[in-house]
């Protein structure tokens, strides 16, 4: 499941932030190409902004497998129930992943170690540990210094067994979260990390493009 359906206020003002072009194609097509690379995905449900499907058809004209659109929601979470329901599972045991389109430079190995990991624990999730010293600010002013020797900062791939990951959306009734993990967390579910390189950047600003360019400059798309 890629939620493909947010605009990118923090980037631009302007469409879907992943038809943006990285390296001359579309960041959502990086991103479907290694997760093909990896061996592990076999297809994908994208859910895009009302309105765009056709512009996505044409941006994925080159896409690495099947995919199939849904119409995404106000919040990415709702674009990811939406996906979710429209995937057609077989079975409760199968893994579903889940992977931001603004996530163009993930790594084929690495999605291929997420998944080996839920594979084993029915949850896991990529992500990195914190390099930064981490404060809690209020009204500009420090209010303490968080430990960071247990924080993770958390991406993607999330990888779910089904029936797990449908339990966890079913009890989360449409609350607010920021990844998907935090609803199987929630649902009491233990989720296994992944660490991983911290090139996995989420495109989020304008200067994450430049960073993200540099990146293919010196490794091979
Ligand atoms: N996303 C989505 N549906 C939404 C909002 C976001 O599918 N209603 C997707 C985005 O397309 C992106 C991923 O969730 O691939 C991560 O979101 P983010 O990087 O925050 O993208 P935007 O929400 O588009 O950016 P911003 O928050 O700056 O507006
Ligand atoms: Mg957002």
């Amino acid at each position: 499941m890629i939620p493909a359906a947010g605009f990118g206020a923090r980037f631009h003002d302007g469409g879907p932030k992943a038809l943006v072009p990285l390296a001359g194609r579309p960041m959502l097509l990086h991103a479907l190409e290694r997760l093909a690379a990896s061996g592990r995905v076999g297809g994908a449900v994208i859910a895009v902004p009302e309105g765009y499907e056709d512009a996505f058809h044409v941006a994925l004209k080159r896409a690495p497998f099947s995919y199939a659109l849904v119409e995404g929601g106000m919040t990415r979470r709702e674009s990811v129930a939406r996906a979710f329901a429209a995937a057609n599972f077989e079975t409760d045991d199968e893994l579903v992943l889940v992977h931001d389109a603004a996530r163009p430079l993930v790594d084929s190995i690495e999605v291929a170690a997420v998944v080996d990991a839920a594979e084993k624990t029915g949850a896991a999730i990529a992500g990195f540990s914190v390099v930064e010293t981490i404060k809690r600010v209020s009204g500009g002013t420090v209010g303490e210094t968080v430990p960071r020797r247990d924080l993770f900062a958390a991406t993607t791939p999330q990888v779910f067994r089904v029936g797990l990951f449908r339990k966890a959306l079913a009890k989360a009734e449409g609350a607010e979260a920021t990844d998907d993990a935090e609803l199987v967390e929630r649902a009491g579910g233990a989720v296994t990390v992944v660490l991983t390189s911290r090139w996995n950047i989420k495109i989020t600003y304008p200067e994450d493009l430049a960073w993200a360019e540099a990146f293919l400059g010196r490794s091979p798309a």
